[in-house]
């Protein structure tokens, strides 16, 4: 039987629903698998739907979405195009981050790594933030050394990502905010990416050295190393900063880790599991489409939504619980299918290097007061979070 896709009456991405976004996507998930929105976009919510849509590129294409801009000042290449062409430009992406590019960014992670944790401990039994005062501030190194960047101007990293994370959600009242006093920092995205602005060795000479070769334009090449700086950034800053507030909730899992440290990979995935922070990946659906007993229409703007499946008790044994032995090969937290995430392996290194030497040198995390959420659409995670850490 086809039924009418439910409306669902309440607004996901006001400042109060931002505030308390899983519980309000976990909400909507419950009340029905599809939805409609008071704006006419589609949401997908259950794990098997979101997971099916992710894996079928060719029903849900990436050559539009809700809320989708032409005009908007996100770059658009890669995350929104689809194969063949797609293909193309993530085969280009990927040379720059091989096995052999991380492991020259190692060292210099590592280092990075003793000396945060040494700030860490010269705090220890203080509240700090585990956001602004160490995973941000060691992915806002990580990743602009990574591409090659200059220092000078880093700090408009913030308000950049912020930008491009409101880019993907409906122009609402957190857009308007997320787009105050944003010309200087579209002054320096101008800059920052161009050639004669990075360093040799860095991924971003290396993209321009295979545009020089005749695998994408010097223009893609700028496009790629933008988006790279948009993606790369707060998804990592959150998750990291989501696993040592599981690490506080779950001590453990926390000893567990502690005693086998060769589980920080399945860590840092359990925790973007846990609270994953994209809300929903946007597509445009191109045939009509059966999700339960309802149809999506083709040309239907769609979300599918990866935080809820990944906490969706369909498909996950007690799924608010943060928990080492699960098998994780289904969670989309990266995405799944030919969109999955390209820069898995650099988050992944960042996290393998900087939650190292917190489980080693820190016995204990407490939280020191409730996180203060960011106030964006359709990222999600903590913007502060209070903690105290013990040593060792
Ligand atoms: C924990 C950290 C990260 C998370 C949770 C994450 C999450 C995701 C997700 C969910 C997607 C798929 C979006 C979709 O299907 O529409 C994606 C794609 C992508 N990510 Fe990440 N990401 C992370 C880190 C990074 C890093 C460090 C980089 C840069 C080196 C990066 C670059 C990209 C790019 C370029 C794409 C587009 C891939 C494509 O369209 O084929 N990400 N990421």
């Amino acid at each position: 039987m086809d039924r009418e896709i439910p409306l669902y009456p309440i607004d996901l991405f006001s400042h109060e629903s931002v505030r308390h976004a899983n519980q309000v996507d976990d909400a909507v998930r419950e009340f029905s698998p599809v939805v409609r929105l008071a704006d006419g976009t589609v949401l997908i919510t259950r794990h098997a739907d979101v997971l099916a849509g992710l894996q079928d590129w060719q029903t849900f294409s990436s050559r539009s979405r809700p809320w989708h801009d032409p005009a908007s000042l996100r770059p658009e290449i890669l995350l929104t195009d689809d194969p063949p062409r797609h293909t193309h430009v993530r085969g280009v992406i990927a040379q720059t981050l091989s096995g052999t590019a991380m492991a020259a960014l190692r060292s210099g992670f590592e280092r990075d790594a003793t000396q945060m944790v040494d700030w860490l401990l010269d705090h220890q039994h203080q509240v700090i933030d585990a956001v602004g005062d160490f995973t941000q501030r060691f992915v806002y190194k990580a990743l602009p050394d990574a591409i090659g960047m200059k220092v000078e101007g880093r700090e408009h990293m913030y308000s950049f990502s912020h930008m491009v994370w409101a880019t993907m959600g409906p122009e609402n009242e957190l857009f308007k905010e997320a787009m105050v006093g944003i010309e200087p920092v579209l002054e320096w995205l101008e800059q920052c990416c161009n050639r004669e602005n990075l360093s040799e060795g860095g991924i971003g000479m290396t993209l321009y050295r295979l545009a020089d070769a005749g695998q994408v334009t010097q223009a893609e090449a700028k496009l790629l190393l933008q988006i790279v700086l948009s993606a790369g950034a707060d998804t990592t800053i959150l998750t990291m900063a989501n696993a040592m507030r599981a690490f506080a909730l779950f001590p453990s899992e926390y000893q567990k880790l502690r005693a086998n440290p060769s589980l920080i990979k399945q860590a840092f995935d359990e925790s973007l599991r846990w609270d994953s922070p994209s809300r929903m990946a946007g597509r445009i659906a191109t045939r009509d489409v059966s999700i339960g007993d309802y149809t999506v229409a083709a040309g239907q703007r769609v979300g599918l939504m990866f935080g809820t499946a990944n906490r969706d008790p369909r498909a996950w044994n007690d799924p608010q619980k943060y928990d080492l032995s699960r098998d994780l090969k289904k969670q989309v937290g990266w995405g799944y299918g030919v969109h999955a995430c390209v820069g898995r392996v650099l988050a992944q290194l960042e996290a393998q290097v900087l939650l190292s030497e917190l489980v080693r040198r820190v016995e204990r995390i407490e939280l020191a007061g409730e996180p203060e959420p960011w106030m964006t659409t359709i990222g999600h995670g903590p913007a502060r979070l209070p903690i105290r850490v013990i040593a060792a």
